[in-house]
């Protein structure tokens, strides 16, 4: 049974998929042990106790400094002992410490097509108000391995999203869910829980899921 925690800042509708996708058999092998938020007042934390999922609140701004804060995230994962670290839209840089304890055990979705659109700056909505201004007609979303740099681990998943005339960055945004997210991140875990991938020489190896 892969043991997974999720760490979020806001509405959480990536978590939600993941809830979805282990209640509905669509993820097998895989247990929701706790989700992490920075945030206190994340909708995610609501969701996650409407699933019986231990939330837990860790802000860096409730720590004297941010190393105090590195600490204590990289202890309270330590002792949580998961296999799989989720970044569902966790807008906190994760510490280098952590990266090293879970060297590819820790996963991201971001809503761009990687390398396009990310980095330091590109979250949220920013990403699709860059690739509107760009004027790019496919976006599209990434699930990626984290290692030290940011948007830079080894890709695991990606789904293309057509760009039309006319979007907003916020309708872009709900489509690159509805239409990537919210199907490329469950099954990554799904993927990974059974087995079916494996990084060889920081690239990733994925077996057919039949
Ligand atoms: C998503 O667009 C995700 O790709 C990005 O942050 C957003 C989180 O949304 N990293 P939600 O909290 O899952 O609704």
């Amino acid at each position: 049974m892969l043991k997974v925690v999720v760490c979020v800042s806001g509405g959480g509708t990536n978590l939600q998929a993941i809830l979805d996708a282990v209640s509905a058999g669509k993820i097998t092998n895989t247990e929701i042990a706790a989700v992490i938020s920075n945030n206190p007042g994340a909708k995610a934390l609501e969701r996650a106790k409407n699933a019986g999922v231990e939330g837990i609140c860790m802000s860096p701004k409730t720590y004297e400094s941010r190393a105090a804060f590195n600490k204590a995230f990289t202890e309270k994962l330590t002792e949580l002992n998961p296999d799989l670290i989720v970044l569902a839209g966790f807008l906190v840089r994760i510490p280098e410490e952590t990266v090293h304890l879970f060297s590819n055990r820790i996963v991201n979705i971001h809503p761009s097509l990687i390398p396009s659109f990310c980095g330091v700056g590109y979250y949220g909505l920013t990403v699709h108000e860059k690739a509107l201004e760009r004027g790019v007609k496919v976006t599209g979303a990434t699930v990626h391995f984290v290692n030290e740099g940011m948007d830079e681990g080894p890709i695991i998943a990606q789904k293309a999203v057509a760009v039309e005339d006319g979007d907003t960055p916020e309708v872009l945004q709900r489509r690159v869910m509805e239409q990537a997210e919210w199907i490329l991140l469950p099954q990554a875990i799904d993927d990974i829980a059974n087995g079916r991938i494996r990084v060889v020489d920081n690239h990733v190896c994925r077996a057919s899921r039949d």
